[in-house]
């Protein structure tokens, strides 16, 4: 019996190990960063040649460095990319980061997980689409590689909610894949680790009970 047990921890703690060189994050435009100058109209660097100038992989993240002069806007319809505007966009294909403060250059780090393999799309869509015309986008074709690692594979578990009178009917959690905000990452892998040692503890009590 203690012999299963620690199979079944051993197996667990493997599953949960993610394979470190496994995934990349970029800094989108290199060191030039996300960044528009309303003097002279222009993005602080070309961002379509930067991306395909780089390889994106399921897992990946892109890194704005940027300030709250900008905004960033991932989207997986091109109509909504092409009219660098979020005005008709639906809420399951387009997504917009942001850092929670509307004080002009205050200085943002804003970490976007890529969830979904084939284009996807970026902008931003500050000063009423000018920034988007004048060079704040471009698109990406991410690539399969190694599969999305486990933190990012489901979404993250809903809120703590006192649970509803009997009867009435519960909201499900969400499903939008990489519709959470950054900040909400980290949680989002503790939430998946948590949920993985309940399960074990249910099954080893189960297994208790059962002899
Ligand atoms: C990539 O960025 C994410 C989100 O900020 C972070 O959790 C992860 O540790 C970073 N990975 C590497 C290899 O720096
Ligand atoms: C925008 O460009 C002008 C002219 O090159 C420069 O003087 C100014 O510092 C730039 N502004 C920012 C916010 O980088
Ligand atoms: C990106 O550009 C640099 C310099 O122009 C070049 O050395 C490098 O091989 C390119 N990388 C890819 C993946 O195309
Ligand atoms: C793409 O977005 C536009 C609005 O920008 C919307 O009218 C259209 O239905 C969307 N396309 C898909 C395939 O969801
Ligand atoms: C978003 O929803 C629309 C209509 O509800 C649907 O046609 C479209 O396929 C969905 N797009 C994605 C990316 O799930
Ligand atoms: C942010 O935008 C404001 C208004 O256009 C401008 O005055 C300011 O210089 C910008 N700051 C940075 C850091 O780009
Ligand atoms: C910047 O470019 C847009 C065209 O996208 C133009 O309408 C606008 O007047 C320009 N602004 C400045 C300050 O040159």
């Amino acid at each position: 019996m203690a012999n299963l047990v620690v199979t079944i921890l051993l197996i667990s703690a493997a599953a949960s190990a993610t394979p470190a060189a496994a995934y990349t994050n970029y800094t989108v435009g290199g060191p030039a960063g996300w960044f528009f100058n309303a003097t002279t109209n222009t993005s602080s660097t070309d961002f379509s040649k930067w991306a395909a100038n780089q390889t994106f992989n399921l897992g990946d993240f892109l890194v704005f460095k940027t300030n709250s002069n900008q905004t960033v806007v991932q989207t997986y319809n091109e109509t909504t990319y092409r009219s660098c505007s979020t005005d008709d966009s639906l809420d399951n294909d387009t997504f917009q980061y942001s850092g929670g403060n509307n004080q002009f250059g205050e200085a943002l780090t804003i970490a976007v997980p890529l969830t979904i393999e084939g284009l996807n799309y970026y902008f931003s869509d500050a000063d009423d689409g000018v920034q988007c015309e004048q060079g704040m986008r471009f698109q990406i074709a991410v690539k399969h590689g190694v599969g999305l690692p486990p933190s990012l594979s489901q979404p993250p578990p809903p809120p703590y909610a006192e649970p509803p009178p009997e009867g009435e009917a519960q909201t499900p959690p969400s499903t939008v894949p990489g519709g959470a905000q950054t900040k909400n990452h980290g949680g989002l892998s503790r939430g998946a680790n948590v949920r993985e040692v309940v399960c074990i503890l249910l099954l080893c009590f189960g297994i208790l009970s059962f002899y």
